[in-house]
């Protein structure tokens, strides 16, 4: 892809003030492409100045009409609101979308069936598409930065599973990839995103510590331990039986490493140790 192709496409990202979605806006501007950033609350966004930030809801499908204008790409989501609610407006805001002239999308799939994404697999729309099945991300770490910034430890379970999670950057860049590829050579392509290796949770705590200056403890929970705690935070029973079988039985896809990252975007994929360096002030009290 050369500067002068990508600097044609307008691309529109869902998402963009998410995690995934703020490093597919960041490796689409590497790429020199315009980014169009959807969001329910511009006034909440903050990009650099030449993204266009842009109002509209995935759940009402007449509020993307400003924002689908003139757009060749577009990276989705499968979710909508609260706790990660699959999308029901798929199907009608992907036909809005092709209507509109879009000419290829990637989806970032969210583990369960979705409309959205049965409806791009169908080829129904004659729509280009890519979907994005990254694993455990590399980010899900800061869900630890209070406890190890109060009590300099944590308590998890299955602390000898392991997972090739995926560095988020690593995600924008395969995406921005696909959305910017003009040859079809993207196109119908389920793209398992990696990390390098595939780490324990022994492991995670020990590059953790070394990126803070300081070690961190951890202590093993039984399983029901765990669950306790979960209920104790009132997580629905659904999401509790999802991370039992994530992490006490994480599919194959989630603990070995897959070449996708290299192949896509022509660089390794980043580590967890330099993830880690990047966010080492989250984990310093
Ligand atoms: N965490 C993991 O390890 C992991 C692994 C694999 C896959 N996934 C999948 O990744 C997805 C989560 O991605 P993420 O972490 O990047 O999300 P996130 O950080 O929670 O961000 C959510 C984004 O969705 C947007 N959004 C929500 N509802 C919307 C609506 N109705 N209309 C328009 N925008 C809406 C929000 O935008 P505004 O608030 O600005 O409107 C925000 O940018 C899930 O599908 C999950 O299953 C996660």
């Amino acid at each position: 892809m050369t500067k002068t192709q990508s600097e044609a496409q307008k691309v529109l990202v869902a998402g963009a003030t998410g995690t995934v979605g703020r490093e597919v806006v960041a490796e689409l501007l590497a790429r020199g492409a315009r980014v169009r950033a959807l969001t329910r609350n511009p006034a909440k966004a903050d990009f650099p100045a030449e993204v266009e930030v842009v109002r509209g809801d995935l759940g009402d499908p007449a509020s993307l009409a400003p924002a689908l204008e003139g757009v060749e790409a577009v990276h989705l989501i499968v979710f909508g609101g609260e706790e990660y609610a699959p999308l029901t407006t798929g199907p009608e805001l992907l036909a809005q979308a092709a209507k509109a002239g879009v000419r290829r999308v990637t989806v970032l799939h969210g583990g369960g069936p979705s409309p959205l994404e049965d409806v791009v697999r169908s080829n129904e729309l004659g729509l280009e598409w890519t979907v994005l099945m990254p694993v455990e991300f590399m980010s899900n770490a800061l869900f630890w930065a209070d406890d190890i910034k109060a009590n300099g430890r944590i308590e998890e379970p299955f602390v000898d599973r392991v997972s090739s999670m995926v560095h988020e950057g690593d995600i924008g860049a395969v995406a921005a990839v696909a959305l910017l590829s003009r040859d079809g050579s993207h196109h119908g392509k389920e793209h398992v995103i990696t990390g390098p290796a595939a780490l324990t949770l022994r492991d995670k705590v020990r590059i953790l510590g070394a990126a803070r200056g300081a070690e961190i403890g951890l202590v093993e929970l039984t399983e029901e331990q765990a669950v306790e705690r979960m209920r104790a935070q009132y997580m629905p029973q659904e999401t509790i039986d999802f991370m039992l079988e994530m992490y006490g039985n994480t599919p194959v896809e989630g603990r070995t490493v897959a070449p996708t990252v290299p192949d896509v975007t022509g660089r390794p994929a980043r580590t967890f140790e330099e993830w880690a360096a990047e966010h080492a002030g989250a984990f310093r009290a």
